[in-house]
């Protein structure tokens, strides 16, 4: 047995591999789970009494050695992967950085906010899981009120009181409840609403609402803020507001955007009009000052909202908007000049 041993001492002391592999054999021989030690340990349970401690020491001795040779040898190869003037070739090209794209619609909602910025407005954030009255009693729409049938809802099942929202609007009705006016606000984020998946529309998309609350806001305040936003987005600034309903504005309006008829496309996507719809507005109803404190005698104020990914289909003729959630990289990837 002590035989066996000291032979293994030498072989692991002349160890010289030529490669990392060998070196890996080697301490699968000695150290792995069926390797020499493990059967040596195996072992000296059955050798006798008196030639145990020495046994013992050089079972020891030799699991230190292939320690230590292992890892003096792991440097080496860690060493001597190292590029050396053989293998190291500076003229290669080098590999190119797989750069990320932002999303067509974090593009398309970035470009709406830096517009509103120049004008003062800044970004306020609320949450997708809503309640009943900041998505809708708040908002001027009571438990049976029928415009509520116009978003179709998801409720959660468990509670009743809780909706996933389905406009951006729940979101003025927070901050106004937290904040005085002067406000000015725009507040971008997803929506949800029980609508079959098609081309045209999806249970999820993304709204973008703006919302000004002050002194003396007038319809024309209104008017001129949106001709400024087309124009800006589009280069277009003839719009039209043809008279609407929601129950949170008073009047209320939708507004349409002349794109022209220059191109077949423009024909295709106007119906022949030239006229596009984009957005609904309107002078915030008093009752819904009244519900977030808001004196309406002494304040008014306007809010519109969009949908983005319509917004981003137009400006890129994107025919689905299926296409937004697919992650098809392919599509993704047109959008890679884009910030
Ligand atoms: N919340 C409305 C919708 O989702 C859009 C809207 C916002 C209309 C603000 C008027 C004012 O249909």
């Amino acid at each position: 047995m002590i035989d066996n041993i000291k032979n293994y001492l030498k072989e692991v002391e002349e160890f010289n591999p030529k490669n990392p592999e060998e070196l890996e054999n080697f301490r699968i021989k000695f150290l792995g789970k069926k390797g020499i030690l493990n059967d040596l340990f195996q072992k000296f349970k059955e050798v006798p009494n008196d030639t145990k401690k020495e046994f013992g020491q050089q079972i020891n001795h030799l699991k230190q050695l292939v320690n230590d040779k292992i890892n003096s040898l792991k440097d080496n190869y860690n060493f001597s992967k190292q590029p050396t003037s053989d293998t190291l070739d500076l003229t290669r090209p080098g590999y190119p950085f797989n750069l990320g794209t932002r999303h067509p619609i974090s593009v398309v909602k970035n470009k709406i906010i830096s517009i509103f910025k120049k004008i003062g407005f800044s970004v306020a954030d609320g949450p997708e899981i809503e309640d009943d009255w900041h998505n809708f009693t708040a908002l001027n729409m009571s438990e049976h009120h029928p415009a509520r049938d116009m978003q179709d809802t998801f409720f959660i099942d468990k509670n009743p009181d809780l909706v996933l929202r389905t406009h951006t609007s729940s979101v003025q009705i927070r901050y106004m409840e937290k904040n005085e006016p002067p406000i000015r606000i725009l507040s971008p984020g997803r929506v949800y609403r029980n609508e079959d998946i098609s081309s045209r529309s999806h249970c999820m998309f993304h709204q973008i609402e703006g919302l000004y609350v002050d002194t003396n806001v007038s319809f024309a305040d209104l008017k001129q803020t949106l001709q400024f936003f087309t124009s800006e987005l589009f280069g277009k600034s003839e719009i039209r507001m043809r008279p609407s309903y929601f129950p949170f504005t008073e009047p209320s309006a939708e507004v349409d955007v002349y794109w022209g008829l220059e191109t077949e496309t423009d024909y295709r996507i106007t119906k022949g009009t030239g006229w596009l719809e984009i957005l609904g507005c309107g002078m915030i109803d008093p009752n819904v000052l009244k519900n977030v404190n808001i004196n309406p005698e002494k304040y008014s104020g306007f809010a519109f909202g969009m949908g983005i990914e319509r917004i981003v289909m137009l400006m890129y003729q994107i025919g689905d908007i299926r296409m937004f959630t697919e992650n098809d990289i392919r599509m993704l990837k047109q959008f890679s000049t884009e910030y």
